[in-house]
């Protein structure tokens, strides 16, 4: 039995709604659609720890319009958050790493106002070794009322991600997960399986000033800027700036790399290279989710250049180059690439 009882913390319900009293611009409709992502999130929860014993592992042998192929928990995950969403009543459209499209929630009214853009299962190459894998997802709210239009619109979508009303990401390791933020700072959740409910853990997280690793896929090395190989190459000496070489941890899953660098520090990096000229990751559900919540406990988010928050999308599935972690760290890095284009 969990070593504390329920009238000692606080379930993830009632934080949401505790916070919809403190919070005036908080509405119920936002409540709900929280509500939905966190039920997502448990549904999804439940299908990773069962997947091998379910033949869920694998690939399903298509590939996503990512040109990557797909994995039966991707479409699973993709499948159980389209529908948890779609039936809220509060979202009008959503965007999903794996659909080609956006695509119009099933239950909308003339009062739906959000849209919801989800990387409904990051870090699949990993599902079949059982290293911690994730979501991510960022909400906002539609860009204008448009009555007749068709509800489902790119415009929506197409904002910077400092629009952005609510974003989180829940990482499935040895426990599962829930961190988010509605704009007032970042709290983490563990689920507890006895009782299906995630209970409060990690009240307002804070990113350390600094860290002592650096996170990134060193075998794209050689085709980094000249910037970003002098910040990589300053981690591994000691110097004025720090007492010893960083050291690297590359899990290889966005959400299990950056969950460590939240609450240890430190520094992860996708730079573009050779194979991803604009960068690999995508903008839009998985680099601006992840810098809402690293700002908003005190960390620092960037393609290299420029803010991530500030950038608005082109298309749906744009990619960037993502550089985020302890904001002494980035900023660092962002120095050598100012000077060293
Ligand atoms: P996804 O599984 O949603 O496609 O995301 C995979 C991403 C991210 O999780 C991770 O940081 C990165 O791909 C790893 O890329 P490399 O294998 O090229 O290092
Ligand atoms: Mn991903
Ligand atoms: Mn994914």
């Amino acid at each position: 039995m969990a070593n504390y009882t329920l009238s000692s913390t606080i379930t993830l319900p009632e934080f949401i709604r505790a916070q919809q009293v403190l919070h005036p611009n908080a509405s119920s409709d936002l409540t709900n659609v929280l509500l939905s992502i966190a039920l997502a999130t448990k549904v999804v929860a439940r299908g990773v720890n069962m997947a091998g014993l379910a033949s869920m592992l694998g690939m399903t042998g298509e590939t996503n319009v990512q040109g990557e192929a797909v994995q039966k928990l991707d479409v699973f995950a993709d499948q159980v958050f389209g529908a948890m969403l779609g039936k809220s009543g509060e979202v009008i459209s959503m965007v999903s790493e794996e659909r080609e499209q956006l695509f119009a929630a099933q239950n909308t009214t003339r009062e739906s106002k959000y849209v919801v853009a989800f990387d409904p299962l990051d870090g699949s190459s990993n599902i079949d070794v059982n290293v911690a894998i994730g979501t991510i997802w960022g909400v906002s709210r539609r860009e204008s009322r448009r009555a007749k239009v068709d509800p489902a619109h790119p415009r929506d979508f197409l904002q910077p991600g400092e629009r952005q009303v609510a974003a989180g990401y829940t990482i499935y390791g040895s426990s599962t997960m829930f961190v988010f933020s509605t704009g007032d700072g970042v709290n983490g959740f563990i689920l507890d399986p006895e009782i299906g409910e995630f209970v409060l853990t990690h009240p307002k997280m804070r990113i350390p000033e600094s860290g002592a690793t650096y996170s990134c896929n060193e075998g794209n090395y050689h085709s980094w800027s000249n910037g970003v190989k002098r910040f990589v190459d300053g981690c591994k000496q000691n110097g004025a700036s720090r007492p010893k070489p960083l050291s690297l941890r590359y899990v290889g899953s966005l959400v299990a790399d950056f969950h460590r660098t939240m609450l240890k520090g430190g520094i992860f990096l996708y730079p573009a290279d050779k194979r991803n000229p604009g960068g690999k990751l995508r903008l839009l559900y998985e680099c601006a989710p992840l810098a809402f919540i690293v700002e908003q406990a005190g960390g620092r988010a960037s393609d290299g250049t420029s803010r991530i928050l500030g950038i608005t999308p082109k298309d749906i599935h744009d990619r960037s180059p993502f550089i985020i972690g302890s904001p002494r760290l980035v900023e660092e890095c962002e120095r050598e690439v100012a000077e060293h284009q």
